[in-house]
């Protein structure tokens, strides 16, 4: 099977030209003006854009959480975010606290293996680091391909671990290649708080954004920046969402540490006045919660300033049945938000559209940096011969509006209902096959591969 893509607007990190793209079994094969090549399938993508696929790494599916699971599973997800352009994804496996690795691994496999429609990989949790899984760890990353290690300094007794095992992980960690993933906010300072809201019975979604305010954000971001620093390992801040985090951030950068940042696309277009209806706001609750228009302004300004790296979602959905296990206590509604399908129109409608970053810098945010940060460039995450072939044919033009009644997500409700954006996904090419076309997609389960990825660089 060999497709040639003629006439788009090709965009990469660092390249915008009109080109056609002549791909051939799972790969690029050439690039360049009016290739004179036959091939079985052509797309015309004049006046289009052609992006890399959209990488998103950092997403739940079928994640044990709060008393649920995650309503995508491996094929809904990847579906999903294949109608949304995201043609790979990384989830976590947790670690469950006296357990191995090992048995973790086992575990996602059991649901993910055979399951997926787009490519995905996994980042380990870390939740109780000890001898026994000190060393899994040069397995993971050797044998695996599991690069990656996600750790908590929050949600005590179930994820978070201490900061002696956070130095002692980074130790490790280092000495093998990997990369260390952290949710930074301090659990204890946020429990004391939910403890307080609880017993004087402020238990509306409000308080869930009330107990965690950006101070336990910020001084758990400079922390771990402190760790990552002290043991010399390359540190990656899941989800940041606030100006004290990112603060904490910079000022690592005047020792000449570099931090990488993800943070997420509701922290960039929503804020926390969403908490104030009642209980319509457990939509959002999600950790961190989102915060302030301040917040959002020093947000894209890190973008464009390169101290945030990569747009992800942090895609957690669950229906609302599920949300209303808190109905009478915050701190009981599952955390987490549906995003994973809508991520790349809605940067693209409201960061390239309204002109906060430009069409180079939206290809890096929601590709190429995840792919380089993670062990799998120039595979994947840029448009070049011999990459896979994972292409986003996007009209600029077309306006459509976004809903739970259209999107492909297993969730009963949309963050972004009713919203017009500008800018929509059209086709999408995964490892060279047209996945999504004609509003439909053309692959099964079974055909997203997992992703072994290399040892992490601490430079982008
Ligand atoms: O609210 C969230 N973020 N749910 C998923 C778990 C996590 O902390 O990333
Ligand atoms: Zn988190
Ligand atoms: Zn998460």
């Amino acid at each position: 099977m060999s497709v040639l893509i003629k006439n788009g607007r090709v965009i990469t990190a660092d390249a915008d030209q009109i080109a056609d793209i002549f791909i051939e079994g799972e790969t690029i094969k050439a690039i360049g003006k009016d290739l004179n090549i036959k091939a079985t399938k052509e797309i015309d993508a004049a006046g289009k854009l052609v992006f890399p696929g959209g990488i998103d790494p950092h997403v739940h599916l079928e994640m044990p959480f709060m008393g649920a699971f995650s309503s995508d599973n491996y094929e809904t997800g990847t579906r999903a975010a294949l109608y949304g352009g995201t043609t790979m994804v990384i989830d976590f496996i947790l670690q469950k606290q006296g357990n191995s690795l090992r048995s973790a691994l086992e575990e996602w496999k059991s649901r993910s293996d055979n399951n997926c429609v787009g490519d995905y990989s996994f980042h380990m949790a870390v939740t109780d680091f000890n001898e026994n899984t000190k060393k899994e760890i040069q397995e993971m990353i050797e044998v695996e391909g599991i690069t990656s290690f996600k750790t908590f300094m929050a949600y005590k007794g179930v994820f978070m671990i201490d900061d002696r095992q956070m130095i002692e992980l980074m130790a490790e960690v280092k000495k093998h290649g990997g990369l260390i993933n952290v949710h930074a906010t301090n659990g204890d300072m946020i429990d004391s708080l939910i403890a307080k809201h609880r017993s004087e019975r402020k238990l509306s979604p409000l308080y869930h954004y009330l107990s965690q305010p950006e101070i336990t954000e910020a001084e758990a971001s400079g922390r771990f920046a402190d760790m990552a620093n002290y043991t010399g390992c390359p540190g990656y801040i899941v989800h940041l969402t606030c100006e004290g985090a990112l603060n904490a951030v910079r000022n690592a950068t005047k020792r000449n540490q570099k931090v990488f940042v993800e943070t997420c696309i509701q922290y960039l277009i929503l804020d926390a006045s969403l908490y104030e209806n009642d209980f319509e706001g457990a939509k959002w609750v999600m950790s961190p919660p989102l915060r302030e228009k301040k917040d959002q302004e020093t947000l894209w300004a890190g973008i464009n300033q390169g101290l945030v790296e990569v747009v992800a979602t942090d895609h957690c959905p669950f229906n609302w049945e599920k949300k209303l296990l808190g109905k009478d206590d915050f701190s009981k509604i599952p955390n987490g938000h549906p995003a994973i399908e809508n991520r790349m129109e809605l940067l693209f409608s409201e960061g390239v559209n309204k002109g906060r970053i430009t069409l180079n810098k939206y290809v890096e945010v929601s590709s190429t940096n995840a792919a380089k940060i993670f062990g799998m460039f120039p595979r994947k995450g840029t448009i070049a011969v011999g990459s896979d072939a994972d292409i986003v044919i996007f009209d600029p033009n077309e306006k459509h509006k976004l809903s739970a009644k259209t999107h492909h997500m297993n969730v009963d409700y949309s963050g972004y209902e009713g919203w017009e954006l500008t800018g929509k996904v059209k086709t999408v090419l995964l490892r060279g096959k047209v996945a999504i076309e004609n509003n439909h997609c053309n692959i099964d389960k079974g055909y997203g591969k997992f992703i072994r990825r290399n040892k992490v660089s601490s430079i982008v």
